[in-house]
């Protein structure tokens, strides 16, 4: 029997001159899977911005004093401020953007969500430099690409082990073409081998989701801090709060770095040990027009706890 704990997190959105969150809730990330004694943490993407900047921060996950091993996968934060995925993919220690690693009896598989369609069908990796979507894409249309999907599939059939995945944006409530084929691709495999594919991690939408699709658990993990972001300022932290972080009163910050230690095993049984916290001088989204409901639900400053038996039929 294989059993694996996992420290999760993701959207850590370190980037100084936007946010006000310095590198002190990775120490604390780092320590909760220390003494949780969790064999990996797994992040989901938008955890910094400028990742291949020698600051430390990268480096105190990638190689942290445990020695705790790491899954991650790029989101859009972390190719908005690069020169290019290369550069990316070197600071991380990768050969490419979508990648796995068998650890613990679990096949990791990585999945890379940073590709658009054009109108005209052509396929296109996130050019990187410059904040938002290139050519005014929405960041919600995101693909995976024809040769991604043919090697999730290959990945997960000729993997020995159950399969954890994870990558930046949820595909569970889409209705993206890419989104809906990488869902049959697991469900196929399931069907070949039940209890196959038993997580898809993600995050992006800065909500506290959780769904099981098909007997797998799309596990949509809350932002590490930041709330609900408004284009408009909502102007109610102090002065000396946002000072030198230039969207810190577009949006909510929780008080603690959110994080859930989750434990899997390969008969599907699976328990998320969630936390809660406040939001940071108590500035809600109440307070500037919300809550925002969208299809993930609305902001709140947790990550639900909850046990599941994926393959108890
Ligand atoms: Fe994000």
């Amino acid at each position: 029997m294989s059993k694996v704990k996992l420290c999760v997190f993701s959207d850590y959105h370190y980037w100084p001159a936007l946010y006000p969150q310095d590198q002190s809730g990775l120490d604390t990330i780092i320590e909760r899977a220390h003494t949780a004694d969790a064999d990996v943490i797994l992040e989901c993407g938008d955890f910094a911005a400028e990742a291949t900047k020698n600051d430390g921060f990268l480096q105190k996950f990638l190689n942290n004093k445990y020695g705790i091993k790491t899954a991650f996968c790029y989101g859009n934060h972390e190719l908005e401020q690069v020169d290019s995925l290369e550069l990316l993919n070197k600071a991380y220690g990768v050969d490419n953007s979508y990648f796995y690693k068998d650890m613990f009896g679990f096949r990791f598989i990585t999945v890379d969500t940073n590709f658009w369609y054009d109108d005209d069908g052509t396929l296109y990796h996130y050019p990187g430099r410059g904040v938002g979507s290139p050519k005014g894409w929405d960041y919600d249309d995101n693909a995976f690409g024809k040769e991604q999907l043919e090697w999730i599939s290959k990945t997960i059939d000729e993997s020995p082990y159950p399969c954890i995945l994870l990558g930046h944006t949820p595909v569970d409530l889409s209705d993206k073409p890419d989104h809906k084929e990488f869902l049959k691709i697991i469900k196929a495999a399931n069907e070949k081998n039940r209890g196959r594919v038993l997580i898809y991690f993600s995050g992006d939408k800065h909500r506290n989701h959780i769904a099981v699709v098909d007997d797998v658990l799309h596990f949509n993990i809350n932002a590490t801090y930041n709330g609900e972001w408004r284009s408009t300022k909502h102007n109610l932290f102090p002065k000396e709060f946002t000072e030198g972080h230039a969207m810190a009163a577009n949006c909510s910050i929780f008080k603690d770095p959110l994080s859930a230690i989750v434990t899997v095993e390969d008969d599907g049984h699976i328990k998320i040990e969630g936390m809660e916290t406040d939001y940071m001088y108590g500035v809600a989204p109440e307070m500037y027009g919300g809550p925002f409901e969208d299809q993930y639900g609305i902001c709140e400053p947790r990550i639900s706890s909850g046990e599941y038996y994926l393959l108890k039929k």
